[in-house]
C-alpha cells in the first residue's frame, strides 16, 4: 500500500515568486501554487508562467506538487490548463465544481493536452450544487474521472454563496463537511479540509485543526507557513497512538489469536477491525517518518512572534 501524507496543504499566490521559491524549504505535504482567487487579475499571466517555471524546475522533494486553475468560465482558464498540463504538477486543482460533468470535461482537455496519466485532479468543494451533488461528484472517480484523487473543502466559497458565516465550531458548515467526507471515502478519495483566514489566531486554528482530524480529514488546507507545525502535528498521530497500534496488530498476530474475531487487550475489547485500523496508523505513521528525514535539513518557519523582521 503505498501512501502519500497529506496533513498540510500550503496554499500561496503564483505571482509571489519568492513564495514558490520558499516554498522548496517548508515541512509541508502539499504546495498549491494559485492561480485562481489569490492573484489579481493584472498578474494572472505572470503568475501563470512564473508557476509553470517553478513547477518544471523542481526541487520540491517529497511534496506534492498542485496547481490550482482559474475555472474554465473565466478568460484564464484555458490557458491555465494548458499550461498545467504540461508543466509536471503531481495535480491539478479545479475550482468551482457543479456536478460530475465538469470533470468529463476537464478529463477531456487534458487528454487533449497530453496531460501524462499520473497527472491526478483534485476537486474544489466549495459551491451549493456541488454540496448537493458530492457524492456523483466523488463516484465519477470510478467512471468518468479516473485522475479524481482529492476533495478540497472551500468554505470560504461555500460561506460566500450559502450566507452560512464561519463561526468558531462551524456548525453550520458540518453537514457539508461530512457530506463531502463521506462521498470522499465511499469512493476511495482523500479530502482537505478547508482555511482558517485568522492566521494570527494560534487558539482558533489548534482547535479547527483538532476538528478536523476529529471528522476524519486527512488534512487541512493552509494560508501562512506559521501553521504548518501546528497542523503537522496535529494531523499526526501520537508516538503512544502508534505504539498501541502496534500492540494491537501484534496481538493479533499471535498464534493463539489467530482464529478469534475479539480479543481483550488491557481489560479493554478489541476486535479484528481495531487492527485493521492499527495497520492503517502504523502505515501512515511509517510513510511521515520517511518523509521526515527526507526533509532534514529544512527548517520550519518560526511562529509569529518568534520572527524578527
Ligand atoms: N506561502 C509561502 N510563503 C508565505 C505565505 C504562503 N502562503 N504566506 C506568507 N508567506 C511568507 C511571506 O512571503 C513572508 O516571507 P518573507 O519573510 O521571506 O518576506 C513571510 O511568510 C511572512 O509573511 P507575513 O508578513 O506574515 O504575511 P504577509 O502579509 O506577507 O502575507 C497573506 C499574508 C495572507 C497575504 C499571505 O499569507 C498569503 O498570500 N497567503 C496565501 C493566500 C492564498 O493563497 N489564498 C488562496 C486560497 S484561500
Ligand atoms: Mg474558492
Amino acid at each position: 500500500m503505498t501512501f502519500r501524507p497529506r496533513r498540510s496543504v500550503l496554499y500561496m499566490p503564483g505571482s509571489n515568486a519568492l513564495a514558490l521559491d520558499k516554498a522548496r524549504t517548508l515541512n509541508v505535504d502539499a504546495l498549491i501554487f494559485d492561480l485562481e482567487d489569490a492573484v489579481d487579475p493584472d498578474a494572472k499571466e505572470t503568475a501563470r508562467s512564473q508557476v509553470s517555471d517553478a513547477v518544471k524546475q523542481g526541487g520540491y522533494g517529497p511534496r506534492e506538487v498542485v496547481i490550482r486553475i482559474n475555472g474554465l468560465s473565466t478568460p484564464w482558464g484555458e490557458a491555465d490548463l494548458e499550461a498545467a498540463a504540461t508543466a509536471g504538477p503531481d495535480a491539478i486543482l479545479i475550482p468551482k465544481i457543479f456536478s460530475p460533468d465538469d470533470l468529463t470535461d476537464i478529463e477531456d482537455r487534458l487528454r487533449k493536452a497530453g496531460a501524462s496519466d499520473d497527472l491526478a485532479l483534485w476537486a474544489m468543494m466549495e459551491t451549493p450544487l456541488a454540496m448537493l451533488n458530492a457524492g456523483q461528484i466523488a463516484a465519477a472517480a470510478g467512471t468518468v474521472s479516473p485522475r479524481l484523487s482529492v476533495f478540497v473543502m472551500g468554505t470560504n466559497d461555500l460561506a460566500k454563496e450559502t450566507g452560512a458565516r464561519l463561526v468558531p465550531g462551524r456548525a453550520a458548515m458540518l453537514p457539508w463537511l461530512m457530506t463531502c467526507l463521506a462521498a470522499a471515502r465511499a469512493n476511495g478519495l482523500d479530502i482537505v479540509d478547508g482555511v482558517y483566514n485568522d492566521f494570527a489566531n494560534e487558539e482558533g486554528f489548534a482547535a479547527e485543526c483538532a476538528q478536523g482530524m476529529d471528522m476524519g480529514m486527512n488534512g487541512k488546507t493552509l494560508i501562512h507557513p506559521t501553521q504548518i507545525a501546528p497542523c503537522n502535528e496535529t494531523f499526526s498521530a501520537s508516538a503512544e497512538e502508534v505504539e498501541r497500534a502496534r500492540t494491537i496488530i501484534a496481538a493479533f498476530d499471535l498464534p493463539e489469536n489467530a482464529n478469534k474475531g475479539a480479543i481483550q487487550l488491557d481489560g479493554r475489547m478489541v476486535e479484528r477491525l481495531h487492527a485493521e485500523m492499527a495497520r492503517r496508523t502504523v502505515v501512515i505513521a511509517d510513510a511521515i517518518a520517511a518523509r521526515a528525514i527526507e526533509t532534514t535539513g529544512s527548517h520550519e518557519t518560526l511562529p509569529l512572534h518568534h520572527r524578527s523582521g
